[in-house]
């Protein structure tokens, strides 16, 4: 962390200077890449995305890195275009060194200066291969083939990769099992203990159920699965702390630990949006910050403009994740446990499950209502809308998601 007060990050990713309580879990991320591929997901806004730019900006490991954003991204083509060009413009003189050696398409294109200065990388290649998408595994290889000649290492960091599988099937659902078993054949061979080539994939949406629900799920096996630790009540009150006394904001003491209180399940964005409303109210207020602000601060949040954006994400992407009759049936149970004191049983929210499923004309047999039933919870749990709050019983696991859901959607 550098010395001046870290910046607010409401949304975008946290700088790597700023970013706080992910040592540990980096140094684990460098251990686990020294002999695998990786996947880490998790769900949006909780700060994957900074993970995976302070690993771009701290190179370990000898490991050279490249991002990429791969969330609009919809064939094999455009991705491994998309990688060589990203290769090319940050590392163009590695990327010379290997390509123009190579007797494939690659070295023929780098010859092309001109054009490649007057229209970019990008589109010369495109040019020069009017067959580029057909031939996507052939220049795939050859980017394997040549990276791996090289004495460099070379980390790649890919962003919102589920979403670029989910496009590919509704694009050409044909394309994504022959690029799912390519990219895992370049996986496994040579074993990544020996590659010079190693991925980071990342996504908000969980991959496996993705896969899962595609029968491709053997394809992704080798890739060794990391979690992203969710922030500790320690941390957050480190963070409220921390934030609020390097502005020079004095506060009851317990004000820290009632924001934590407050929160409930602690996703970072809204734990930034939270604290830094409270830094404006004291700086208004001109006094020192009571417990009571806290309560002021999380109802003010709901109501102001930049949490409902982030909040109406969480409303929105049911929709377009949860196919039927789960989203509907999603919608009423969130409903009903955001009008809830304290929560409800599991056999409650079953109940309101099998009369959503009614209201569809759902007619499947008890058993596969009871089997979709459990998969929405595990679907709302991973997605981090409920939490089991003690055995058998579930709430919202945020309780500013909880607020706002009752005020717009109960
Ligand atoms: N280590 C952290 N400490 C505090 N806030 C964080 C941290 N990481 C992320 N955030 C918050 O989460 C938001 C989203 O971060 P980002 O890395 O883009 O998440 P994701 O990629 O998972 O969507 C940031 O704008 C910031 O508010
Ligand atoms: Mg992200």
């Amino acid at each position: 962390m550098s010395q001046s007060p870290p910046d607010f990050y409401i949304g975008a990713p946290v700088d790597p200077d700023d970013l706080c309580f992910r040592g540990e879990f980096i140094t684990e991320i460098h251990d686990h890449l020294r002999n695998h591929h990786l996947i880490l997901s998790a769900p949006r806004r909780t700060g994957k995305t900074s993970v995976m730019d302070y690993l771009a900006a701290h190179p370990h490991g000898g490991f050279s890195p490249i991002s990429v954003f791969v969330q609009d991204i919809s064939h094999p083509a455009d991705f491994i275009l998309l990688l060589l060009d990203l290769f090319h413009e940050k590392h163009p003189k590695w990327f010379k060194d290997l390509f123009a050696k190579g007797s494939g398409l690659i070295g023929k294109v780098l010859g092309r200066v001109g054009e490649i200065e007057a229209q970019g990388f990008k589109v010369t290649l495109r040019q020069q291969e009017p067959d580029w998408r057909e031939n996507w595994k052939k220049h795939g290889d050859e980017f394997f083939a040549q990276v791996r000649k090289s004495e460099h290492r070379l980390l790649l960091l890919v962003d919102e990769f589920p979403d670029m599988i989910l496009n590919m099937q509704k694009h050409d659902a044909s394309l994504v099992r022959p690029f799912l078993a390519w990219f895992r054949g370049h996986r496994l061979t040579p074993h990544p203990k020996q590659d010079h080539v190693r991925w980071l994939l990342c996504g908000s949406v969980n991959l496996s159920s993705t896969l899962d629900g595609i029968d491709c799920l053997d394809e992704i096996n080798d890739l060794m699965d990391v979690a992203l630790p969710p922030l500790t009540k320690e941390q957050v009150i480190e963070f409220v702390e921390t934030m609020l006394t390097s502005r020079k904001v004095s506060f009851d003491p317990k004000v820290p630990a009632k924001v934590a209180r407050e929160l409930g399940r602690p996703v970072p964005v809204f734990l930034q949006m939270v604290t830094q409303d409270l830094y404006r109210m004291a700086k208004k207020a001109g006094k020192p910050l009571a417990v009571r602000d806290v309560s002021r601060a999380f109802a003010d949040l709901i109501v102001t403009s930049g949490a409902r954006d982030k909040l109406q994400h969480y409303y929105s992407r049911i929709d377009m994740y949860y196919p039927v009759p789960k989203a509907a049936a999603a919608y009423a149970l969130l409903a009903k446990l955001a009008i809830s004191p304290a929560g409800l049983s599991r056999a409650s929210l079953f109940a309101e499950f099998e009369q959503s499923l009614v209201q569809q004309g759902d007619t499947s047999p008890a058993n596969k209502r009871k089997q979709v039933f459990n998969q929405l919870l595990r679907d709302l749990e991973n997605d981090f809308y409920v939490a089991e709050i003690k055995a058998g019983h579930f709430d919202f696991s945020s309780g500013l998601m909880k607020q706002w859901w009752r005020k717009y959607y109960a």
